[in-house]
C-alpha cells in the first residue's frame, strides 16, 4: 500500500482481464489478472515491452474496451458497465488526437461544449486550461499552425479542462525530440503536483519512469511483475525480468555453499564465489544474485566488501564514467561503471590488465528463484 492508496484511492482495479481473439486463431491474454490501485495525487507509471498490456490496460479504464472479468471501481463507483463519456476520466494520447479544422480554442473547449457549458464561461475554462499549459493567445490557430509541443500541450489542455478524477497519459512524449520531452516531464510532474490529479502514465523509457513517477508498475505478458517506487524497482527488483528490464545489472545464478560468521559464499555456476550478508540462507539454497554495474568500486568501499577479480576484455569511456567488463578466471563476465576515477587510475582500466571489484557486501540483492 503506498501512502496515496491508504488515503483514497480514486482508481482501483482487481482481478482485471482482457483476452482478445487474435485473428490467427489464438487467443491473446492481454490483461490477465491486474490488481492496481492508484491513489488521489498519485502519478503511476506503466512500464513494460512491447505488447505487455499497457495500452489495453489504459483503454479498460477509460471504457474505450469493456473487461473480460475482474472489476473496475472509480472514486469509489463500479465502472464496468458505464460507458467512457460518463467516467471522470481523460486521456491524452502520443498522436494528439486533435480535430484538425477545429481551432485551438474549439479543441481545448470541446467537452464543455458538449456537456452544455455556456459560451462566456467556456471561454474563460479555455483561458485558464491554455494558460495552465503554457499556450496563452494561441486560441485562434488551428492544429496544423503549431509545432508538435504546442500540439501535446493543447491536447493536455483539453483533457484538463473539467479536471478530471483521472488523466491517463499513453506514451503522450515520444513524438517529441529528446531536449523537449525532458522539458515537458518537468512540466507534467508539476502540473500534476499542483491540480492535485492521478495520472496513470505510459512510457517504454525507463529512465522517463524513474525520474517521474510516484510508483512503477512493470508489466510483462498481461501480468504485474512488480509495483513500488522507483528506488525500490531499481534496488530491490522482484524478479530476473525485473532485473534485467530496469537498468543494467550483474545477474549470477548461484547457490549456498557456506554460511558462518554472519556472511554466505555463494558459488556461482562457474565456480566464482560472491559473499553476501547471511540472513536466512541455507546451504545448499539456489538463488539469483544482482549486482548493479556502479556498485563496483577499485578500492575499498567501507563497511564488510568483497572482490570480484578478472582480466579486462573491454573499458569504455562514457562521459565521466568507464564501463568496465571484466572475466574472471572462472569465465564469468562481470560489467562495472567504475565513476569519480582520478585520471592517475587509468593505467589500472587497460584491456589486458588484472582487476579487482570491490563490492559492499549487503549491496548484493539476492533473488528468490522459488519465488518466480
Ligand atoms: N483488438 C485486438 N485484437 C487482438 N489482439 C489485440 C488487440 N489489441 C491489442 N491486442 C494484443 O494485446 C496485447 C497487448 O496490446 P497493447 O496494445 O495493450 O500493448 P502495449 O503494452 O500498449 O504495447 P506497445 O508498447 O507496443 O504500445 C498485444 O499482444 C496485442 O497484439
Ligand atoms: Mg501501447
Amino acid at each position: 500500500m503506498s501512502v496515496y492508496t491508504r488515503i483514497a484511492p480514486v482508481v482501483e482495479i482487481r482481478g482485471a482481464v482482457k483476452h482478445y481473439q487474435a485473428p490467427e486463431g489464438h487467443v491473446v491474454r492481454a490483461l490477465d489478472g491486474i490488481d492496481l490501485s492508484v491513489g488521489a495525487n498519485e502519478f503511476v507509471t506503466l512500464l513494460g515491452p512491447s505488447g505487455c498490456g499497457k495500452t489495453t490496460l489504459l483503454r479498460t479504464v477509460s471504457g474505450f474496451e469493456q473487461l473480460d472479468g475482474g472489476e473496475l471501481l472509480i472514486q469509489n463507483k463500479p465502472m464496468n458497465n458505464v460507458p467512457a463519456h460518463r467516467r471522470p476520466v481523460h486521456t491524452v494520447f502520443q498522436s494528439y488526437a486533435l480535430f484538425p479544422h477545429m481551432s485551438v480554442g474549439d479543441n481545448v473547449g470541446y467537452a464543455l461544449e458538449v456537456q452544455g457549458v455556456g459560451k462566456t464561461e467556456r471561454r474563460q475554462r479555455i483561458g485558464e486550461a491554455l494558460e495552465l499549459v503554457g499556450l496563452e493567445g494561441l486560441e485562434r490557430r488551428k492544429p496544423g499552425q503549431l509545432s508538435g509541443g504546442q500540439q501535446q500541450r493543447v491536447a493536455l489542455a483539453r483533457a484538463l479542462i473539467d479536471r478530471p478524477a483521472l488523466l491517463l497519459l499513453d506514451e503522450p512524449l515520444s513524438a517529441l525530440d529528446r531536449q523537449l520531452r525532458q522539458s515537458m516531464q518537468r512540466e507534467l510532474k508539476k502540473l500534476q503536483h499542483e491540480l492535485g490529479i492521478a495520472f496513470v502514465f505510459v512510457t517504454h523509457d525507463q529512465e522517463e519512469a524513474l525520474t517521474m513517477s510516484d510508483r512503477i508498475v512493470i508489466l510483462n505478458g498481461g501480468l504485474i511483475q512488480q509495483i513500488g517506487t522507483p528506488t525500490e524497482i531499481y534496488d530491490r527488483p522482484a524478479n530476473a525480468f525485473v532485473a534485467g528490464f530496469i537498468g543494467e545489472s550483474n545477474l549470477f545464478d548461484v547457490s549456498v555453499v557456506a554460511v558462518n560468521a554472519g556472511v554466505a559464499q555463494l558459488r556461482s555456476e562457474q565456480g566464482d564465489v560472491l559473499h553476501v550478508p547471511a540472513t536466512q540462507l541455507q546451504v545448499g539454497q539456489k538463488l539469483q544474485a544482482m549486482l548493479r554495474p556502479e556498485q563496483f568500486q577499485l578500492d575499498s568501499v567501507g563497511g564488510n566488501s568483497a572482490a570480484l577479480e578478472g582480466i579486462i576484455e573491454q573499458t569504455l569511456f562514457v562521459g565521466k564514467d568507464f564501463e568496465v567488463s571484466l572475466r574472471t578466471a572462472h569465465g564469468m563476465q562481470v560489467k562495472a561503471v567504475i565513476r569519480d576515477t582520478g585520471r592517475h587510475d587509468l593505467h589500472r582500466l587497460q584491456p589486458g590488465s588484472s582487476l579487482q571489484l570491490r563490492y559492499a557486501l549487503d549491496g548484493v540483492h539476492l533473488l528468490d528463484e522459488a519465488k518466480q
